[in-house]
């Protein structure tokens, strides 16, 4: 024992010299290499790394033996993002450790053995979660748990009598005397996306600054990012406004992303909402999304523009027809990142490319989206980080659009999450109530 630990701390010490040189000499490189870009650190160090301060408060946190396990997250990744933060609020109550819940890795509603599980730290760092989330929630694993036959089964109810005050009276009863002495209590039922929402926003936003993604699946959105930033520069390289006053070097220029609901079943699905609210500010075909984008208000143009937009319309290149100049459209396709999405399933994808729009300088979704509106809640928290003072106003950093609601000037509305909603419902299932 002594020796291999002497062994260890001895290859550690050298393994972290070592990169204490190799960190020296890349810094002086960069330095002596780029000494004349401050347009670098400016833009593109910013996105990658803006502080987060882990949650810490001075509880004594969640138990770490007591533990609570919850049904397979299925169906969209927003679903699924959803169904987490739920679950984790859940098992927060109860004051129990979350077991890592499985993922689905591909988009099937109704067909279950095509589920594909996928574990939760296949998409996100598990332990840098724990660290971030630290005193809020926790996650666990099953190797943690000492009596595995013992778990107590919760089943949640269904249908119109299972009300919020059910729900809450069910959870509030297994948080104390017998039941609460159970190491193991495993929720049965329907999905955690389906379960009642006892929660305000906050605190899912809490939970949702958590996930990071693995570094693998980070690494390729860093790839997309790059792609779009460099035909942006190559664009911005090819027209005179682009030199910096001294003249030195081009910015990389800023892009936007429209997170694109045209395909087909999205618009059977919402044509029937606008029926169902008699509202008509749901629906938006191609034809005014396009105009509403061309309309932001102090949009700088040549811009990029990143279409998110459903498989079946990669195929489809009317997508990229009807831009005004200036506005220069790109998909995976045509960026020529497709093959990097085609070598993961569904949620992979599908997490690329959420990142890729929590990225952009400029984002445009649908307020009746739960993909746009989870973005845009991640979006606002950011901007809440970076101590933005009216997140509303003219010139902030990181603005969100929907562009289903006409703004100034014909524009797309201007988005953000109201952080004091008392439950992620009021902003998540789709609203033209959207705060600026
Ligand atoms: C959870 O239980 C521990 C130990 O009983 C306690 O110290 C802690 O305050 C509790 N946390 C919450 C959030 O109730
Ligand atoms: C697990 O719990 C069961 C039921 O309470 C008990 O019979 C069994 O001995 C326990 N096993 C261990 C390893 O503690
Ligand atoms: C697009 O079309 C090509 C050939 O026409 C086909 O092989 C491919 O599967 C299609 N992709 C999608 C997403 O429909
Ligand atoms: C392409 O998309 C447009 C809507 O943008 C739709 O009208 C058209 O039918 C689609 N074409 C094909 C071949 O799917
Ligand atoms: C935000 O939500 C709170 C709580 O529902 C509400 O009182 C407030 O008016 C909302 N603010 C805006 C700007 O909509």
């Amino acid at each position: 024992m002594e020796l291999s630990s002497k062994f260890l701390s001895g290859t550690m010490n050298s393994v972290t010299s070592k990169c204490m040189v190799l960190l020296v000499i890349v810094l002086i490189l960069r330095a002596l290499l780029f000494p004349s870009f401050p347009g670098f650190d400016g833009i593109e160090w910013s996105n990658l790394v803006y502080i987060r301060t882990p949650l810490l408060n001075f509880d004594l946190g969640i138990r770490r033996d007591k533990f609570l396990v919850v049904p397979q997250l299925v169906w969209g990744l927003n679903n699924q993002k959803i169904a987490f933060a739920r679950a984790c609020l859940t098992a927060k109550m109860l004051n129990r450790t979350l077991l890592m819940p499985s993922l689905s890795a591909s988009l099937f509603y109704k067909e279950i053995d095509l589920l594909q599980p996928i574990s939760f730290d296949k998409i996100f760092q598990f332990e840098k979660f724990n660290t971030l989330c630290h005193g809020f929630v926790r996650l666990g694993r099953y190797s943690d748990v000492l009596n595995r036959t013992e778990v107590l089964i919760m089943e949640k109810g269904s249908g119109r009598r299972w009300t919020v005050e059910r729900d809450l009276s069910q959870l509030k009863e297994h948080s104390k005397g017998p039941l609460d002495d159970h190491e193991v209590i495993r929720i049965v039922g329907k999905n955690p996306f389906l379960w009642h929402d006892h929660w305000p926003v906050n605190d899912y936003a809490k939970v949702f600054e958590c996930l990071d993604l693995t570094e693998e699946i980070s690494k390729e959105a860093d790839r997309v990012v790059s792609r779009i930033r460099a035909v942006g520069r190559k664009i911005a390289g090819n027209t005179e406004n682009s030199m910096t006053s001294d003249g030195s070097s081009f910015q990389p220029l800023p892009f936007v992303a429209v997170h694109m609901r045209i395909e087909i079943d999205w618009m059977i699905h919402c044509k029937k909402l606008e029926r169902r609210l008699k509202m008509n500010q749901i629906c938006s075909d191609k034809k005014e999304i396009l105009e509403r984008v061309r309309n932001i208000v102090g949009l700088k143009t040549p811009v990029v523009v990143y279409l998110a937009v459903a498989d079946k319309l990669l195929n489809n290149s009317s997508i990229l027809d009807g831009w005004e100049e200036g506005l220069l459209p790109f998909e995976k396709k045509k960026l020529g990142v497709d093959e990097i999405y085609k070598k993961y399933p569904y949620l992979i994808q599908s997490a690329i490319d959420y990142e890729v729009c929590l990225r952009a300088d400029t984002f445009v979704g649908n307020s009746f989206s739960t993909f746009s509106s989870l973005i845009v809640l991640e979006r606002t928290q950011k901007m809440i980080r970076m101590k933005t003072t009216n997140l509303c106003g003219e010139n902030v950093r990181w603005p969100s659009y929907a562009y289903n609601i006409p703004g100034e000037a014909n524009g797309p509305m201007r988005w953000v999450t109201n952080m004091s909603e008392s439950n992620l419902q009021s902003i998540s299932y789709g609203t033209n109530h959207i705060s600026c």
